[in-house]
């Protein structure tokens, strides 16, 4: 699988990756370890796993903290020797934020403002990782960084990761203006890839991981909401162009795919890629989340503006990133630390 290369790679700069132990936290990481980087990991482990970076644990290049960015006196130790700050440490997954709203909105609003103060302190440049989340209903053909933002209730629990991310982005922005921060912002749609733990209402992983159980594919709704799924390794190497580049400060980037898919034709693509016995079953918002749960009917990005910065282009198919995410549960089920069992799994074409 080709990695994109961007001009100029080869840092010798010194990282501080939050949420570094998470699904694209450990990508990042090991990406930043390759480009020749000293990393510096601060994650508590609530979503993310030291797992997720055992293949670069024995790096001496590599510092792992266990601690909070609510702790704002482990933040400063973090970013101590950094010279630089990629902010992913969030409350994540719309069914953590449903169920556990006041703790989301701590971890994303004040936490965030943490990383933000501590690395004006120190002089860092930071990188905040935000979502396409903040765009909410807008269902425009190409959502452009400058487009409208259409939000629910902010009453309703399933608003506050927009509304928190969104204050994140305002508060970069009022710091780099007011402060001098040097902050860039990139976007994710429905980011991908081995690692992506479905547990948190995760819709790839989830239905993965129930086609290689041969159970039914639940798809929440009339299955027709779209989205635009992203391979991680096409985003990570992206993400850090757009840091080092002094004409992303004070900007925001979409990071999105290419290919709009609706959830109901994801479902078979994956029952076809991996030659599951599982059929589809519709299941209401109401049941898998609360009455009168609202979801986007899509999210479509415009991805030109990160393109004509860092040349970002997504090429990575969808077949390939559903196989790699089969292989990933299958080789975390062998050493027993995926939370669903996936005995009796469906063999697969190509992996395993
Ligand atoms: N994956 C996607 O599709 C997607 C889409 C849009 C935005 N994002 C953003 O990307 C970032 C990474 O998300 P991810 O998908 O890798 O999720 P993830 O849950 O795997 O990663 C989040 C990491 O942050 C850590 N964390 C949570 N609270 C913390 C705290 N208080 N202190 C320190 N660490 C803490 C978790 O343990 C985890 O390792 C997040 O900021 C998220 O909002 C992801």
């Amino acid at each position: 699988m080709s990695v994109p290369i961007y001009p100029g790679r080869g840092t010798g700069r010194t990282s501080l990756v939050t949420g570094g132990a998470g699904f694209v936290g450990s990508h990042l990481v090991e990406h930043l370890l390759d480009l020749g980087d000293e990393v510096v990991v601060l994650d508590d482990l609530s979503t993310g796993s030291a797992r997720n970076l055992a293949g670069v644990a024995d790096n001496p290049r590599l510092t792992m903290i266990h601690g909070s960015i609510l702790n704002p006196t482990t933040v400063g130790q973090a970013m101590r020797s950094c010279d630089r700050v990629f902010h992913l440490a969030a409350a994540v997954g719309v069914k953590l934020i449903v169920e556990q709203p006041l703790r989301g909105l701590r971890i994303n609003i004040h936490g965030t403002e943490n990383v933000l103060t501590a690395a004006i302190e120190h002089q860092a440049s930071v990188l905040l990782v935000s979502t396409s989340e903040v765009y909410g209903k807008n269902t425009a053909d190409r959502l452009r960084e400058d487009s409208d933002r259409v939000l629910g209730d902010p009453l309703l629990s399933r608003w506050t990761y927009a509304g928190a991310k969104g204050i994140d982005e305002a508060f970069a922005k009022a710091y780099c203006d007011q402060e001098g921060l040097d902050v860039s912002i990139v976007r994710l749609f429905n980011t991908v890839g081995p690692r992506q733990t479905g547990r948190y209402g995760m819709v790839l992983p989830n239905l993965v991981g129930q086609a290689l159980r041969n159970q039914p594919l639940t798809v929440f709704g009339d299955g027709r909401q779209t989205r635009c799924f992203s391979a991680v390794e096409d985003v990570v190497p992206a993400m850090v162009a757009i840091e080092r580049d002094p004409r992303a400060r004070g900007e925001a980037y979409n990071l999105g795919g290419a290919r709009e898919i609706s959830i109901l034709d994801l479902a078979h693509e994956i029952i076809r890629t991996l030659d599951s016995r599982s059929t589809v079953e519709l299941v209401p918002y109401e049941r898998a989340y609360a009455p009168g749960f609202e979801d986007m009917r899509r999210r479509v990005p415009d991805n030109t503006k990160a393109h004509a910065l860092v040349g970002y282009e997504p090429h990575t198919s969808l077949t390939s990133t559903i196989m790699r995410v089969a292989a990933d549960l299958l080789s975390r089920e062998r050493l027993g630390s995926d939370a669903m069992p996936l005995a009796g799994a469906a063999t697969f074409r190509g992996v395993v």
